[in-house]
């Protein structure tokens, strides 16, 4: 399999009042649709065909983003498997007066490379330079294990359920 450099992937947006919750700042929801897109486009630009979110780890939430921000989300691949990617992703937000830019969230996302078919297919090897993608490696790899263990609890226990006699 072919071995490759990921590249970052940025995206733009400004926060609208209708991007806002209650309390007049950007909802949740909203900002984890963009950087879910901005991830997706990482993901399947480095795996040179189409990858869809089989999980997301690790959001948090450090600043809250202002109606009014220019929001930076970028995206990058940091760690590969066989068909699956995890891609960190960091939002930036910047008061278009002032410039301060903040550093608001980041969060990682799983996503597995797709055939013609549907089906999961292997994805290129990540070529890793400096020391801190070696240093972001090595932290994708606790997330990745970690859905995974999360994921065959989550399973377990549904099976459980179901074999479960009924009272
Ligand atoms: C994600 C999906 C393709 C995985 O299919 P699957 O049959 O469970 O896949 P497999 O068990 O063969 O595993 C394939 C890879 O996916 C990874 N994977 C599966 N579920 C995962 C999860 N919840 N989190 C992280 N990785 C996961 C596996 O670790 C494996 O990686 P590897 O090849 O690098 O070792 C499938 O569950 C799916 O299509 N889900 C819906 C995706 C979607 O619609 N997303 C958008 C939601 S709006």
């Amino acid at each position: 399999m072919e071995k490759k450099k990921a590249e970052v992937i940025q995206s733009w947006e400004i926060v609208f009042p209708n991007d806002a919750n209650q309390l007049g700042t950007m909802f949740g929801g909203r900002l984890m649709a963009i950087m879910d897109k901005t991830a997706a486009i990482a993901a399947s630009q480095y795996a040179g065909r189409p990858a869809v979110t089989a999980s997301t780890e690790a959001m948090d939430f450090i600043h809250p983003v202002k109606v009014g921000d220019r929001i930076l989300t970028q995206a990058r691949v940091v760690w590969v498997g066989r068909t699956s990617m995890v891609v960190k992703v960091d939002v930036i937000a910047e008061n278009p007066i002032t410039h301060k830019r903040v550093h608001t969230t980041t969060a990682y996302f799983n996503f597995v490379a797709l055939d013609r078919d549907g089906k999961p297919c292997e994805v290129p090897r990540l070529i890793l330079e400096t020391a801190e993608e070696h240093q972001e490696y090595q932290i994708a790899e606790i997330v990745k294990k970690k859905a995974i263990e999360r994921k065959r609890h989550i399973l377990e226990a549904k099976e459980q359920q179901n074999n479960a006699p009924e009272k």
